[in-house]
């Protein structure tokens, strides 16, 4: 017989008896829990545990249903399907004293079971309304397999292609990241974290886990407090600001001291300065690491130094199960302090409504109704169709229908490379066509292998060479195999792997002009492909619906509209290359000049630029208008204090068929009291525009789209001159100049 939930009686008994008024969001069921729990039972709020449905880190442990029936654990992750969490789930409620509803968690990085395009792929399309529509279905799917929490948005800004979880994030741009990881949490969160198509988000991996030395994962991170700022911290503080309850601390050090345990990080940013309300979780062992960083004495120590430093949850290390219970009789960690991190957690799960209904998550037939539906797949369709990059073309794209058509490469075969890293609870079987496959429901096609993403056999060259020269047209599909991405993923070299160029090279031998389909998670070095290809399409990993999606841009059903969020470097020794470089004393202008700030053997410009990407159609951009307060001299339009600049261009769609253009708006504070970028971007809008059809982009330039921080660290304008760029890409922009003045 099912025991009543003793919560709920608790719950009665507080609501009774609560005289003082409360602020907001808190919850008289945490008060009277908190009042009656024991200290064990209070560190199992503390803990959360992998189960053994998914492998997603290096240690495991047995029985973790034990574990959940002894109160040693609250929370668990890498668990999913209606049915199990709420197997799990009734052995928290009905077996332990209190019946406190368990947590749980999940990585639902770009899609559930629906899969989107990896996260680097999204940001491409700067389509945050999208983006945020795909993770409300990725929270929907997920919330009705029983999961409460995705451990998402990645908000980690990276300039390192060799890092694999590049592919994770939303590229180079604090702005573009900021934008996108507030959209993601609006999607995860809705309004309301208690309904049940909703689910928490987690801001991770906060701080600066993006920027390791020479792109080895977990490696250490050191920049200065000012570019920390800048340029690495701001999607993080969009997250919370948007709402996000939980907040994930990265594996790395930051100026020498682990995440885990950063009170600059934890305490003085995260809560001092942003009033974050939610809990902060550990990475996976994230806690035990701190000694092999030589932080801590020993896994009982590290527990210590990260609770009191505010990390409220251990993720997987049993640091806090083993010892915290310990570590408060002692009086080295204060009991007031993991009453903090336990109140924040049950304020989380209260919030969720678990404590009114544990089980309203799992709902197979939600599971069932509102997984993998016909929409869901649409919208993935058309985001992996908006996330594609159109790098180059020379007249090759869109093929023609109908012809004969070599489809050549081991990665147009694969239905499982398209889903790429981190694809959740995403099924091989889900998706419906390799690109091959829906290449073939539009045109004749010859497949040949070719070459393997990785591997030096050459054997199936022959056949695919003889396999173009027949064909009308020919697509090559290369890349990276989905594993060589993610967590764990470094490369110490960003060329196309194995022997796949060459194959390229031999195709386009023949003279049949190539289009080039790439599958790949990171920036890459594409200097060969881009001169043996007569078309380059940055595909990414594309998601369930990837292999149509591709076949929709190749063949003009969809116009290709990507820009990249992320610059592609000429070679690895370019790497860092980013759009929001210094101008340095030396800039490179005088082409024989020796002592500039130069290479000898490759441009300073990167191949491709940030905010580059073509389209079928072409755009043509007026002259910049600038409106002010007013005219300091003549052609110079000056802002003022608090008054507002409005810049204003005309874009015309110049082609035959309709497009969509993403305007970029960047900005150059030419003399500040530190120095600036030479180009950041500001702002940027998407427009879809018919064939001849004109549209007039106007953005507001405030002192907030100046400010920085100046250097006594205070965040501001600065009066002076300032260049205002607008164009279809970072490297192709109108020009015009405006001032500053307080
Ligand atoms: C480690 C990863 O760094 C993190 O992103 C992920 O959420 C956790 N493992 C849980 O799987």
């Amino acid at each position: 017989m099912k025991k009543a939930l003793p919560f709920l009686l608790l719950l009665a008994a507080a609501a009774c008896s609560s005289p003082a008024p409360k602020p907001a969001k808190s919850y008289p069921i945490v008060d009277s829990l908190l009042k009656v729990m024991t200290l064990e039972e209070k560190v199992g709020q503390t803990v959360l545990l992998t189960s053994d449905w998914t492998v997603t880190g290096p240690s495991m442990r047995e029985g973790y249903l034990e574990d959940i029936r002894a109160g040693r654990c609250g929370n668990i992750f890498n668990a999913y399907t209606a049915d199990y969490t709420r197997k799990m789930q009734e052995i928290a409620v009905n077996e332990t004293r209190l019946g406190i509803p368990l947590l749980f968690g999940y990585d639902v990085i770009h899609g559930f079971r629906t899969i989107f395009p990896i996260n680097l792929g999204m940001s491409c399309s700067w389509d945050v309304a999208a983006i945020e529509e795909a993770s409300r279905i990725a929270a929907s799917e997920a919330a009705a397999a029983g999961l409460h929490w995705t451990y998402s948005p990645m908000c980690d800004i990276s300039v390192e292609p060799r890092w694999g979880r590049i592919s994770e994030g939303a590229g180079e741009d604090a702005y573009l990241g900021s934008l996108i990881a507030a959209a993601m949490v609006r999607g995860y969160q809705g309004d309301d974290l208690s309904d049940v198509r909703t689910v928490l988000a987690c801001v991770k991996h906060y701080a600066a886990y993006g920027a390791p030395q020479a792109g080895r994962d977990y490696n250490t991170v050191d920049m200065s407090e000012r570019w920390f700022r800048e340029f690495y911290l701001p999607p993080y503080m969009a997250a919370v600001d948007a709402g996000a309850l939980s907040v994930m601390a990265s594996f790395n050090e930051l100026d020498g001291v682990p995440a885990t345990a950063n009170p600059h990080l934890l305490q003085d940013i995260l809560r001092g300065e942003w009033g974050f309300r939610g809990f902060v979780v550990s990475d996976y062992t994230g806690i035990n690491e701190m000694v092999m960083h030589g932080y801590a004495e020993d896994v009982e120590d590290a527990g210590r130094l990260a609770m009191n430093a505010g990390l409220d949850m251990d993720m997987q290390g049993a640091s806090y199960m083993d010892y915290m219970v310990g570590l408060v009789r002692s009086g080295k960690v204060r009991s007031s302090t993991l009453d903090a991190a336990v109140r924040r957690i049950l304020t989380v799960k209260a919030e969720l409504g678990l404590f009114d209904d544990p089980f309203r998550y799992c709902s197979p037939e939600r599971e069932a109704s509102e997984t993998l539906t016909e929409a869901n797949k649409a919208a993935a369709r058309k985001m992996a169709a908006e996330s594609m990059v159109l790098l180059k073309n020379d007249g090759v794209l869109p093929l023609q229908k109908g012809r004969r058509t070599a489809v050549i490469g081991a990665l147009a075969a694969s239905k499982d490379d398209l889903l790429g890293s981190w694809r959740g609870a995403g099924q091989v079987e889900a998706v419906p066509v390799s690109i091959a496959d829906a290449i073939g429901e539009v045109a004749p096609v010859v497949y040949a292998e070719g070459a393997k993403e990785m591997g030096e056999d050459r054997s199936g060259f022959a056949s695919a060479i003889a396999a173009a020269r027949k064909a009308d047209q020919v697509v090559l599909v290369i890349g990276e195999n989905c594993n060589w991405t993610g967590e764990a993923a470094s490369r110490s070299s960003i060329n196309i792997p194995g022997v796949q160029t060459e194959l390229l090279e031999k195709l386009a031998a023949t003279g049949k002009p190539i289009a080039v389909v790439l599958l790949n998670g990171r920036p890459l070095d594409l200097s060969k492909e881009s001169e043996l290809a007569s078309a380059l399409l940055e595909a990414w990993f594309p998601g369930t619906m990837g292999g149509y999606a591709v076949a929709d841009v190749l063949f003009g059903d969809f116009n290709p509209c990507g820009k990249l969020s992320v610059t592609f470097p000429r070679n690895l020794g370019q790497v860092p290359v980013y759009h929001y470089a210094k101008n340095t004393g030396r800039p490179y202008i005088h082409p024989e000049a020796k002592y500039e700030s130069r290479y000898l053997d490759v441009p300073n410009e990167p191949l491709y630029a940030f905010g580059h990407g073509l389209s079928y159609t072409s755009f043509e951009y007026s002259d910049i208008t600038l409106e002010g307060d007013s005219r300091s001299e003549p052609g110079m339009t000056e802002l003022k204090g608090d008054g507002a600049l409005t810049a204003t261009i005309t874009v015309t769609n110049t082609g035959s068929r309709e497009g969509t253009e993403t305007v970029q708006m960047y900005i150059r504070d030419l003399v500040g009291s530190v120095t600036r970028p030479v180009k950041q971007l500001k702002g940027f809008e998407r427009v879809t525009l018919a064939p001849g059809e004109s549209r007039t982009v106007s953005f507001t330039i405030s002192a907030e789209t100046l400010s920085f921080y100046r250097q006594d660290m205070t965040w501001g304008p600065e009066p002076g001159s300032f260049k205002l760029f607008i164009g279809g890409s970072s490297d192709n922009t109108k020009e015009a100049d405006f001032n500053y003045a307080e």
